[in-house]
């Protein structure tokens, strides 16, 4: 590899950064369309939102000789659910726009669905299906950011990871109930 220069020169870099201060983390050198970025973290923060809210009743309503260690699980999915809901919001801020918590039109915005199942299979089952679609859709984003806004991006692979991991757990779960 030829002597490949470094992307910015520091003049440019410093010059650029005294300008727009009121952008705090937004930067010229931000690539993304922000309007968009915005957008689809509020669509994740939907659905953050609806997985909280549907784990918490399928916690409080899980009954049956497995309950025990199930309501476990779903309580803890509902609370990284939380977290991933706060850095969501947290980043959309960051990035100059506005967490959108309205309850009005959220399960529009959502990309799952909030059923709540009446079997302990069924609950499973349930949030079997969101957290596939919660990968699928996380995948799409992260393709979509590539390179034109790193942070949101690595941000969405540490929700991805986790919800890889609940779905796992919710396989090994049904295996148990059956
Ligand atoms: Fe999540
Ligand atoms: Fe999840």
């Amino acid at each position: 590899m030829a002597d490949k220069p470094f992307l910015t020169d520091i003049k440019t870099l410093r010059e650029r950064a005294r300008k727009h201060i009121e952008q705090g983390a937004v930067t010229e050198g931000y690539s993304a369309d922000r309007e968009t970025v915005n957008k689809i973290l509020n669509e994740a923060l939907a659905t953050e939102i609806v997985c909280v809210l549907r784990y918490k009743r399928h916690y409080f309503m899980a009954t049956g000789i497995h309950a025990e260690g199930v309501a476990a699980e779903f309580l803890e999915h509902a609370n990284d659910e939380q977290g991933h809901a706060d850095l969501i919001a947290a980043r959309i801020v960051q990035l100059g726009g506005e967490p959108n918590f309205n309850p009005e039109g959220l399960l529009m915005r959502s990309h799952a669905e909030y059923v709540e199942g009446s079997t302990l299979s069924d609950m499973i089952k349930e949030d079997l299906v969101a957290e596939r679609i919660a990968i699928d859709s996380y995948r799409d984003m992260i393709q979509y950011l590539g390179n034109d806004d790193p942070t949101t991006r690595r941000m969405l692979e540490g929700i991805l990871a986790v919800e890889e991991e609940h779905a796992d757990d919710l396989v090994s779960l049904l295996g148990e109930v059956g």
